[in-house]
C-alpha cells in the first residue's frame, strides 16, 4: 500500500491530470486505487473521475478532502483498505500540502518547461525538507508537457537542470503535450482507453505509471 501525493505548488502544471492517468492506470493494472482530491477547482481529478462513472466506465474511488487536518485523518483511515491512494493537492495550500506530506510515501512533482517559478518550489522543497527530517518521502519530479525539442539549452534541458540544483533526481520518465492526455484526462479515463488511440501518449503515460509503481516495490 503506498500513498503518492501530486503536488506543486504551481497551478496549471499537470497534477490532476497526473493524478487522473495515475489512477486510472493503475486500477487497470488490476489494482485497487483511491483518489482524495485536495483541489476544490472546477477541473480537479474527482470531477473527472466522476464524469467516468457517468460514462458507464468502472468507477474509481474518489473523495474530496481540501482541508487540512480532514485530508491526513482521513487518508490514515482509508489507505489501509486500498492498494494505492493518489492525493491531489491544490496548488497554494500549504495546509493541505502539509497534511498531506505527513501520511505520503511518495511525493510526485510534476513540472513544466517555463511554467514554473523557482520561488514556489523553494517553499515546496523547504516543507518536504523539514519533514524528511522525520519521515523518508521519496520525491520524484519528472517533466511534464516537454517540448518536443531536447537538448543541450533546451527548455526542457533548463527545467531538469533547475529541479536537480536543488538536490532531487528527476525521474528518467516525460509526458509530451498530447491531446489524447489532455482530453483522456478531462473525462477521467486514461489514455490506454481514450481513442482514437495515440500511441506516444499511452507509451509515455504507461512508463510513468510502471515508474511510480516500480518505486512502491523498493
Ligand atoms: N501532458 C499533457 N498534455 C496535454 N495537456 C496537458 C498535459 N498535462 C496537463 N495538461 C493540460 O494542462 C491544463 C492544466 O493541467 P492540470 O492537470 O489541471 O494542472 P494542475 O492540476 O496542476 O492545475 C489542463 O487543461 C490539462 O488538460
Ligand atoms: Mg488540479
Amino acid at each position: 500500500m503506498t500513498i503518492f501525493t501530486v503536488a506543486n505548488t504551481k497551478g496549471g502544471v499537470g497534477k490532476s491530470t497526473t493524478s487522473v492517468q495515475l489512477s486510472t492506470g493503475i486500477a487497470l493494472r488490476g489494482l485497487r486505487p483511491w483518489l482524495a482530491d485536495g483541489d476544490k477547482k472546477q477541473t480537479s481529478a474527482l470531477l473527472s473521475l466522476t464524469n467516468r462513472i457517468n460514462a458507464g466506465l468502472p468507477g474509481i474511488p474518489a473523495t474530496e478532502l481540501s482541508d487540512g487536518p480532514t485530508l491526513r485523518a482521513q487518508v490514515k483511515l482509508q489507505a489501509p483498505q486500498y492498494d494505492h491512494t493518489i492525493i491531489d493537492v491544490g496548488a497554494r495550500d500549504s495546509g493541505a500540502l502539509r497534511a498531506a506530506l505527513t501520511v505520503t510515501d511518495v511525493l510526485v512533482v510534476p513540472f513544466a518547461p517555463r511554467a514554473y517559478d523557482l520561488w514556489a518550489y523553494e517553499q515546496m522543497i523547504e516543507l518536504v525538507k523539514e519533514i524528511q527530517e522525520e519521515r523518508d518521502i521519496k520525491v520524484v519530479p519528472f517533466l511534464n508537457m516537454a517540448d518536443p525539442h531536447d537538448g543541450p539549452g533546451s527548455d526542457n534541458a533548463t527545467a531538469i537542470a533547475d529541479i536537480e540544483a536543488y538536490g532531487f533526481t528527476v525521474a528518467p520518465v516525460r509526458l509530451g503535450n498530447r491531446k489524447a492526455i489532455d482530453r483522456a484526462s478531462a473525462v477521467g479515463m486514461n489514455v490506454m482507453e481514450y481513442k482514437p488511440a495515440d500511441e506516444k501518449a499511452r507509451l509515455e503515460v504507461s512508463n510513468l505509471v510502471e515508474h511510480l509503481l516500480a518505486i512502491t516495490q523498493e
